[in-house]
């Protein structure tokens, strides 16, 4: 078991805490605007026990992927001052995340006060793991917080390395959250338990697949990868998208589910179109004749949803990661809204495993009928393939 930032003594201490502000912005009026602000919230309650127990609270993250370079469009100042209307005190703002000036800055921290760091991605030296500059992150600070669960699969120096310099290095509470719910709760779920997969690849979800054979009782499978299990089958897909290369791989999961006695359920209708983009012409496949030619599958058919919503309601445990369909364009969203909804009819645990699943849940407006939304992409689906992650396995033991 990992050391939690509440079995730490703060009062008074300087804690450089790793938060995700990775958030998406865009460009209003000559202003970088935060366009959701989930991660920010998400760190607030790790921000607070900190503040309340005295900490000096000194926050770094990175933002976008600036290649080691000062890039303004990715500069966190935005972040610094949004957060500031979120806890309503003053969020000090360092140009730097490192340097004199920096730790200048930082020793003028009082208790309760809150410094964020400018984007340590500004610095080439954050992705390679630097120790060198992994030191310098940790001279700020003597304890160390890793509240970061969306950048925990990745080993930086912020992430990982300093954990090494500091006198004690513990997880914040949304990575306790997270951790709790993506890996406590599924390591013996509640049964039935049911696993929905979407996207784009099978590639993308092949470790989770396996992973999860051991444990699910059902999957339900929408996305295009599904395609990719029907042209395994020899069903018609038309020119839906498929990975010509995973079909052997397809086979080697339908068959492993067979062994396993896992409900493997591939939909057996599609909504079909014949053009990507917003009004284009829809209409449904008839059931198990696959898609029609010079059309292509773009989400679940009314016959999946009934099928794939009376497993959701029989379940104890849910697990939801990619969508059934290109739910960004309203005409291919109501297989991955529906879902949304089963979801939030179920009574049992509901965890949506990250990206854009959880944007989906978002779009639907039943994010609170969830249990638990998770604020990892990558980092979540390694965690569910049963990977350790670096950004833990770097944190000190209790
Ligand atoms: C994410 O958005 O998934 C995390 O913040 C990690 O970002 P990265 O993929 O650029 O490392």
């Amino acid at each position: 078991m990992k050391l939690s930032l509440r079995d730490l003594d703060v009062n008074d201490r300087a804690v450089l805490v790793r938060v995700d502000f990775n958030v998406p912005l865009e460009a209003k009026d000559g202003i970088q605007a935060i366009t959701d602000d989930t991660r920010i919230r998400e760190t607030l309650p790790t921000i607070k026990n900190l503040r309340d127990r005295g900490a000096r609270v000194i926050l770094c993250a990175h933002l976008g992927r600036p290649k080691g370079k000062p890039t303004p469009e990715y500069s966190l100042e935005p972040v610094a001052q949004h957060l500031s209307k979120l806890i309503g005190a003053p969020v000090a703002f360092a140009k730097d995340c490192v340097g004199p000036q920096t730790e200048a800055l930082a020793n003028t921290l009082k208790a309760g006060d809150v410094l964020l760091l400018e984007n340590l991605r500004f610095h080439a030296e954050e992705e390679k793991n630097d120790p060198a500059f992994a030191q310098q992150l940790a001279k700020l600070a003597e304890l160390y917080v890793n509240d970061a669960f969306g950048a925990a699969h990745r080993a930086h120096a912020s992430t990982a390395g300093v954990a090494g310099y500091v006198k004690q290095a513990a997880m914040g509470l949304l990575m306790e959250k997270e951790l709790q719910y993506l890996q406590g709760e599924l390591a013996n779920p509640n049964r039935p338990f049911v696993v929905i997969l979407g996207g784009a690849k099978v590639s993308d979800k092949i470790g989770v697949i396996k992973a999860l054979m051991q444990k699910a009782d059902v999957f339900l499978i929408g996305g295009a990868m599904a395609y990719t299990f029907d042209a395994a089958r020899g069903i018609p897909v038309g020119n839906s998208r498929v990975e010509k290369d995973k079909l052997e791989l397809a086979h080697e999961i339908l068959a492993l589910a067979k062994e396993k006695g896992v409900k493997f359920l591939l939909p057996t209708d599609s909504i079909e179109t014949q053009e990507i983009k917003p009004g284009a012409v829809i209409r449904a496949t008839k059931e198990q004749v696959g898609v029609s030619e010079g059309w292509m599958g773009v989400d679940i058919g009314p016959a999946t949803v009934a099928a794939y919503r009376a497993e959701i309601l029989k379940a104890q445990t849910v697990l939801w990661n990619g969508p059934m369909g290109i739910f960004e364009i309203s005409e291919f969203s109501n297989g991955t809204f529906a879902i949304a909804r089963a979801l939030a009819e179920n009574e049992g645990i509901s965890i949506i495993g990250g990206g854009d699943s959880v944007t989906a849940v978002q779009q639907s407006g039943l994010a609170e009928r969830m249990t638990f939304l998770s604020t990892g992409g990558g980092a979540s689906l390694e965690l569910l393939e049963g990977q350790e992650l670096p950004g833990v396995a770097a944190l000190n033991e209790k």
